[in-house]
């Protein structure tokens, strides 16, 4: 059985997906700029087009309480534990058209490419289209298998907040997600297998010429905020030297936080300050509260563990040497996971069979199969991006390297599904 993919339909998919975006489209050549964030005006009108995309193939459309929908091929024997692929469809602000998307639109063209080869599944195959991947509303990536895998409570669920204060409850309400959170939560063993189809998001694919990934790990993400509190005042009249700026206090923080990733030596390690809100942001006045992002990573779980007390340390002497106050709030420390050898194995089989050249690798992106390992074993399917440039409007990929990565996904659901 070879799966018969259709590439420049699904490039044709990945476009109209992209016209949904709360942004204007750019006009520089090259660029698609997407924003999507979770249950939005884009985010609805892109859920109702991937769901129609989704029937048109046969499947069926159930959806949970958080947002999270389920898209069924069903098998011959429905009452096996089927086999999963699937990844998210919100994009952060100002970001690429191909993040996630691939993994769904990509997910139902290896249904479809099963289908017209004449494959019959024995264990149904499901595609799953998570809700908000991206922390972008509510501060906390993988916010829907995150749930799904219980590692977020539904107590500390409904304490969500946007940056609007309107909560988790409300706005899934408002997008009409009104089930039971409780129901979100699936058992270990409710599904055979998960398999997820992405853009790799960095350069060792195209640099290597390779065609595909087949991923070992995924990197362990931590995050949080600190705010730096010192004192405000005129911007004219307050004198230097009886200055605590909360925001000369938070730039030495940022730097740290850049000193402590590169003192690993280890290239998997790394740390990033995204956001920096400054109160109260006027041009004459000595800033009193800097708040800040802080994500840091790596593959190695301790060692991340050990970038994050680096960091912490330098909070404490910044805080006494500068008369400022500095506290933290964490928001989430995962642990690495480990994708299952066997279906790193059913990869790089379906690559051989396929002449499709592939590595195995790391993936230092977080994405939902770091929660669906702690359902099912897990794998995932890395495709080239072009310059490794993810998280931008001219993240890029060509119809070709998406159409093998379906290819690759189809070959293995198919394999999954019959085991
Ligand atoms: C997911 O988008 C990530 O930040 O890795
Ligand atoms: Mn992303
Ligand atoms: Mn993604």
């Amino acid at each position: 059985m070879t799966p018969i993919v259709d590439a420049e339909r699904l490039a044709g998919e990945l476009r109209e997906l992209s016209r949904f975006t709360e942004v204007p489209p750019t006009d520089k050549a090259g660029e698609t700029a997407v924003t999507r964030v979770v249950f939005g005006e884009a985010d609805r009108l892109a859920r109702a087009y991937v769901a129609q995309l989704a029937r048109e193939a046969g499947m069926s459309v159930r959806q949970d309480a958080v947002g999270n929908v389920f898209f069924r091929w069903e098998g011959q024997q429905p009452e096996l534990p089927a086999v999963a692929t699937g990844s998210h469809i919100d994009a952060i602000p100002n970001a690429g058209m191909y993040d996630g998307t691939v993994g769904v639109l990509g997910g139902i063209a290896a249904v479809r490419a099963l289908q017209a080869a004449g494959f019959q599944p024995r264990r149904a195959i499901e595609v799953v289209q998570f809700t908000s991947e991206e922390p972008t509303r509510f501060g906390i990536g993988c916010l829907g298998s995150r749930m799904m895998a219980g590692v977020l409570n539904i107590w500390d669920a409904v304490k969500l907040r946007d940056k609007d204060g309107i909560g988790l409850e409300e706005a899934r309400a408002a997008a009409g997600f009104t089930g039971e959170l409780g129901d979100v939560i699936l058992q270990p063993g409710a599904y055979a297998r998960f398999v997820e189809l992405h853009i790799e998001q960095g350069p060792l694919l195209e640099a290597s010429g390779e065609r595909i990934g087949a991923v070992t790990a995924i990197a362990a993400p931590a995050s949080l905020t600190i705010t730096v509190e010192g004192e405000g005042g005129h911007a004219g009249a307050m004198l230097m030297p009886a200055r605590h700026d909360a925001l000369v206090a938070a730039s030495e923080l940022i730097q740290a936080v850049e000193a402590a990733a590169l003192a690993t030596g280890a290239i998997d390690t790394v740390a990033t300050v995204g956001m920096c809100e400054v109160f109260p942001g006027a041009v004459n006045s000595v800033p009193s509260r800097v708040k800040l992002s802080l994500d840091v990573r790596d593959i190695d779980g301790p060692r991340r563990d050990g970038v994050l007390q680096a960091i912490f340390a330098v909070c404490d002497a910044v805080a006494a040497r500068r008369g400022v106050r500095v506290t933290r709030r964490w928001i989430n420390a995962d642990s690495p996971a480990a994708c299952d050898p066997e279906i790193v194995k059913a990869v790089e089989r379906a690559c051989v069979a396929g002449g499709i050249s592939y590595r195995t690798m790391v993936s230092r992106a977080y994405h939902d199969s770091l929660f669906m390992a702690r359902i099912c074993p897990m794998g995932m399917i890395f495709i080239p991006c072009r310059g490794g440039v993810s998280h931008r409007p001219d993240e890029f990929a060509k119809a070709e390297d998406i159409g093998t990565g379906v290819r690759v996904l189809a070959q293995v659901l198919a394999e999954l599904s019959l085991g």
